[in-house]
């Protein structure tokens, strides 16, 4: 067979122990995923030896000091599992200017407790609309405007030095119709046609609309571009501009092994890869979650394994609860050890706009628990929509109806309705299904926006607790919170994209904030809104970072099922526990004390670890005031 055929020849290739060991360990993995993709395609056994070729040669010239990071990993391998990891995800250009601006800010970063950066796509991109970089043109080279490779590779090793963790994109589903591969296909080169999928008519594109939903459905309709060099549809289900990988082709499997090992090897801790969902189209189906992207991925983490086994890999899958965990491997399968706990984003969203705490218990406990190994990013707002990505199901078992309440949502954060303090705007309204997305920053959709400009103090009240809420709550369900860049002192909307040619028809930019410093130096000053956001959020990631029940590879338990606005959970290791009490009603609540049963009995009284203050109990009732958050522990 030629699996072991091709096991006995590298045995006898004289490789170095190092890579024969991961040899030996993944390539069972690798192939048997690699011939489910491509095992009946002609020329398979070359394809092997090509991925193994790519495979080897990307170790080779991994650097020695990513090497050694590497096997240090390798004997720790629930290194990411700690409750010590808080990351930010930045736009190099907006943040302070370029690479060498964003080396200036590393330390301010770390002040707050971060040590883990994401920096948004700075691949080769165009100059003209490019998706926020999520259309690349070269992905083994810096975009000029934010500087060059020897600067992406400093920016790594100045915060290698910090002990902070690295993560960039790897853009798999499509490229820019710009890049190489696409121009050569343009000029007519047939190898790189079959790169991309093209038709030379409408009749399967066609086809495929039937069944293919649209990302972007009011700025770029439809699923397929017509490219009149060629005379020919090639499919794009994003901008027009970003042209599907065709993963029925092996070549581009290998090549994308190529490209991520390069990004690996710039000193990347971890891999955001874009898109997962998308990776595999099938005639007649929505072609997001298919089994095969599954395959691609796991094959790819094979590669991976191999190469830079210190590397991880983030899915970004912006799907339904339980599809989302299908990425992290199900307990299975050796996939993505990491994935965006959209769900619990849109849980916590959920309960501000309801004010109770019906869908967040309910979906969080409907969910599948990750699997060992794994964990989530928990985040409030990142660069994109919020996309209310509920299952049905959870919503019907709380007595809603789906349609009506994600209406309701959307209406509550766009601002339809009279009192509402969001200050959202839609991103891609369909009319067609009155679907839509909300856009807007954390300080624009909790409400401190609109205190701040109608000078007032109650709404400003309110919009600061919802924000120390929602940052406090992702710090302790268990996986890596999140920060997204200038909420740490609550940025608003930036409505200035409105007239930038390249970003007015996508209302995503209204949430990139472009870093206004002087507001960020506002952290310093007692009774500034900044300070009190920064400081709350500083004071939770260092407590979050004392107490070990909040590590990641222990669960979470829901405690009271019946409350209807106070969320209640259990974090337990050994005999380390905190009761976390979310009171989302714009109401002092009360709950029984036996909500603190599983504590123990407190002699001297139960008391919030994040403030250090005892709780106020009065005739058997926990009195907790709106819009607040407590970690409860025993004296
Ligand atoms: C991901 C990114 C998003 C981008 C899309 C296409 O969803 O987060 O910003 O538009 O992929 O690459």
């Amino acid at each position: 067979m030629l699996k072991e055929k091709i096991i006995r020849e590298i045995l006898n290739k004289g490789y170095e122990g190092e890579f024969l060991y991961r040899f030996g360990k993944n390539f069972g993995n690798l192939y048997d995923n690699f011939e489910k993709l491509y095992g009946d395609k002609l020329g398979f056994e070359e394809h092997v030896y090509q991925l193994i070729n790519q495979i080897y040669n990307s170790y080779k010239t991994r650097k020695e000091e990513l090497k050694k990071i590497d096997r240090k990993r390798e004997d720790n391998p629930s290194w990411y599992m700690g409750n010590d990891i808080v990351g930010t995800m930045i736009y190099t250009d907006r943040y302070n200017k370029d690479l060498k601006g964003f080396i200036n800010k590393i330390d301010h970063l770390k002040e707050l407790g971060i040590n883990y950066v994401h920096l948004m796509p700075l691949l080769d991109m165009s100059d003209d609309e490019n998706d926020g970089g999520y259309a690349v043109k070269d992905f083994k080279k810096v975009y000029h405007k934010f500087g060059t490779t020897e600067d992406l590779i400093e920016v790594a090793n100045e915060l290698h030095k910090r002990d902070m963790l690295m993560e960039l994109d790897i853009v798999l589903n499509h490229t820019a119709d710009i890049h190489e591969w696409a121009m050569k296909a343009k000029q007519g080169d047939p190898k790189y046609i079959n790169y991309y999928y093209f038709y030379d008519n409408r009749e399967i594109p066609d086809e495929f609309e039937k069944t293919l939903p649209e990302v972007f459905p009011d700025t770029a309709p439809g699923n397929f571009t017509y490219v009149p060099e060629l005379d020919k549809w090639v499919m794009t289900m994003f901008y027009r501009y970003q042209w599907d990988l065709n993963y029925t082709n092996p070549e581009v499997f290998v090549d994308m092994i190529d490209i991520i090992s390069g990004i690996a090897n710039f000193g990347m801790d971890i891999l955001r890869l874009d898109a997962v969902p998308f990776l595999w189209k099938k005639m007649g189906t929505i072609s997001r979650n298919e089994e095969e992207a599954h395959i691609i991925l796991r094959a790819m983490k094979a590669a991976m394994r191999m190469i830079a086994p210190g590397v991880l890999f983030k899915a970004e899958a912006i799907v339904e609860p339980y599809e989302i965990v299908r990425y992290l491997g199900e307990g299975k399968y050796d996939e993505c050890e990491i994935a965006y706990n959209a769900s619990f984003m849109v849980f916590l969203w959920d309960a501000i706009a309801t004010r109770n705490a019906r869908i967040v218990r309910t979906g969080l406990n409907n969910m599948a628990r990750l699997p060992k190994g794994t964990t989530w990013i928990n985040y409030v707002r990142c660069h994109d929509d919020i996309g209310l990505g509920h299952d049905n199901n959870d919503i019907y078992q709380v007595g809603y109806t789906p349609q009506e309440h994600r209406r309701y949502l959307i209406d509550f954060f766009v601002n339809r309705f009279p009192n509402t303090f969001a200050q959202g705007v839609t991103f891609m309204e369909n009319p067609k299904t009155g679907d839509a997305r909300i856009s807007g920053t954390l300080a624009a959709l909790t409400g401190l926006e609109k205190g701040v400009h109608d000078n007032n103090p109650e709404l400003i009240k309110d919009g600061l607790s919802r924000i120390k809420l929602l940052h406090t709550a992702i710090m302790c369900l268990g996986g890596i919170p999140l920060i997204y860049y200038g909420d740490e002192v609550g940025h608003f909307n930036n409505y200035g994209y409105k007239n930038v040619p390249t970003e007015q028809m996508d209302s995503r930019w209204i949430h990139r904030p472009v870093i206004d410093w002087e507001k960020m130096s506002k952290k310093d000053k007692q009774g500034t809104v900044e300070y009190e956001i920064y400081h709350s959020l500083k004071n939770a990631i260092k407590k979050r970072s004392e107490l070990p029940e909040f590590t990641n590879e222990n669960d979470f338990e829901i405690l009271d099922y019946s409350h209807d606005k106070i969320f209640s959970f259990l974090r337990q290791k050994g005999y380390n526990k905190t009761v976390v009490l979310i009171n989302f009603s714009e109401n002092t609540e009360i709950i029984s004390i036996n909500v603190l049963d599983r504590l123990g009995v407190a002699h001297n009284g139960y008391y919030d670890y994040l403030t250090g203050e005892a709780l106020d109990i009065r005739d058997g009732y926990i009195y907790m005031e709106k819009l607040s958050i407590l970690w409860v522990k025993v004296r």
